[in-house]
């Protein structure tokens, strides 16, 4: 009874349920957009003091908008936010739950990034919006290579005086799109003239290829942008469910408090603490990250020169996933569902993104990609034998 109930709100997610299915037990996950995490005690290492005070915690409730001391830290990485204008949550995920009962109503119109990580259209669609894609577009770029972009005219057709919401992500899950500084100018320029606010996530930002490409966040660029960030990804820390929302418009985080009033009240004290010495020393936390990335690309790059018969892949520009396509128009999720049982090698079908079947998610943050990678290409040579 429970479950058709859930059900009949919320459709599936898809990614998470085929996560669930095998993240515990797969051998090599190379499909993780999570970058290689560290121990609790190399975490604390990086600031002195930083253990004692992480023993001595007090574990009472802790506040709504999150520790005072922390939303500082953070603000710290805006521009122009103050400490005030963040409210923690339980990783990102709850800041998206929470900002879109306390945002939207049933007729809203809302226009979301497709494909996308599901939470962003399925809960607008859930609460009665009308949601409508806006597709990432592959396209030649420049140098012969393609790229994935974001389709500034689609969006400004897309745009109407009922718009309430424009969801991105960028960099972009799964693609590893990131618009060009003219593209986003673009994209907050229409949102201003439409009046709608821009929820920008930004849970791959700081893991642009090339970091000049880094775009302003939201909540810096534009007066109703509301940016999303998380310690998940570029710092490697999924399990401090640390996240949280950034905006000048004090309305909004006023409403989703009390939203988070009947979802988690507060966030977890011991990961608000770590979250913390984590903000405080993101640069290294983000160095490691970018540096495992890096040697990772390297061996994508040959790895795909290798196998032009089994996949090639348009270079994510952002991030720590891309999104290949299979040669020959193959079924991605019937591969993977085989690739795990038979390789322990973990992919994630486009079929999770209800998009192209025949593309799958690669994600390279994660340290042993090499060995995945030589798992699935003993594999591919067994295959075709
Ligand atoms: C684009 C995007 N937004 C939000 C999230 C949720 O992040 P978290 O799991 O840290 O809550 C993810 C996680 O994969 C994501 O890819």
């Amino acid at each position: 009874m429970r479950s058709s109930y859930t059900m009949a709100f919320f459709r599936p997610f898809a990614l998470e349920r085929y996560f669930a299915e095998f993240e515990f037990s797969a051998r090599y996950l190379l499909s993780s957009s999570d970058c290689e995490t560290v121990s609790t005690r190399e975490l604390l290492a990086l600031e002195p003091g930083a253990e004692e005070g992480y023993l001595s915690l007090r574990l009472g409730y802790t506040e709504t908008r999150g520790d005072p001391r922390l939303r500082a830290d953070l603000a710290r990485l805006y521009s122009r936010i103050d400490p005030d204008s963040i409210l923690v949550h339980a990783g990102a995920e709850e800041a998206i739950f929470d900002f879109c009962l306390a945002f939207l109503s049933p007729g809203d119109h809302v226009i979301v990034n497709f494909p996308c990580y599901q939470s962003l259209s399925e809960i607008p669609r859930a609460l009665g919006c009308a949601v409508d894609p806006w597709p990432l577009v592959e396209t030649p770029g420049p140098g012969g290579g393609g790229r994935w972009a974001f389709d500034v005219d689609a969006l400004a057709r897309l745009l109407g005086p009922k718009t309430k919401a424009v969801f991105m992500n960028a960099p972009h899950n799964p693609t590893g799109a990131l618009p060009t500084r003219e593209e986003f100018d673009a994209i907050v320029a229409l949102c201003r003239t439409a009046g709608a606010v821009l929820f920008s996530d930004e849970v791959y930002r700081y893991l642009e290829r090339d970091p000049g490409r880094r775009l302003p966040a939201a909540c810096d660029a534009y007066e109703d942008g509301v940016s999303l960030n998380v310690l998940s990804k570029s710092a490697g820390l999924a399990g401090l469910r640390m996240g949280w929302l950034a905006t000048g418009r004090a309305d909004i985080l006023d409403a989703v408090v009390s939203v988070k009033d009947y979802v988690t009240i507060c966030s977890s004290g011991p990961s608000e603490y770590l979250a913390g010495v984590a903000a405080r020393r993101l640069e290294e936390l983000v160095g490691r990250s970018r540096a495992i990335i890096d040697a990772n690309l390297g061996l994508v790059e040959g790895f795909f020169a290798r196998r032009p018969d089994f996949a090639s892949w348009t270079v994510p520009e952002g991030g720590s996933i891309g999104y290949p396509l299979l040669a020959g128009g193959a079924d991605a999720e019937a591969l993977s569902r085989r690739l795990v049982a038979e390789a322990g090698v973990l992919l994630v079908p486009g079929s999770c993104y209800s998009h192209d079947r025949s593309r799958f998610r690669l994600g390279f943050g994660r340290k042993n990609l090499g060995e995945g990678l030589a798992a699935l290409e003993t594999w591919l040579e067994k295959d075709s034998r």
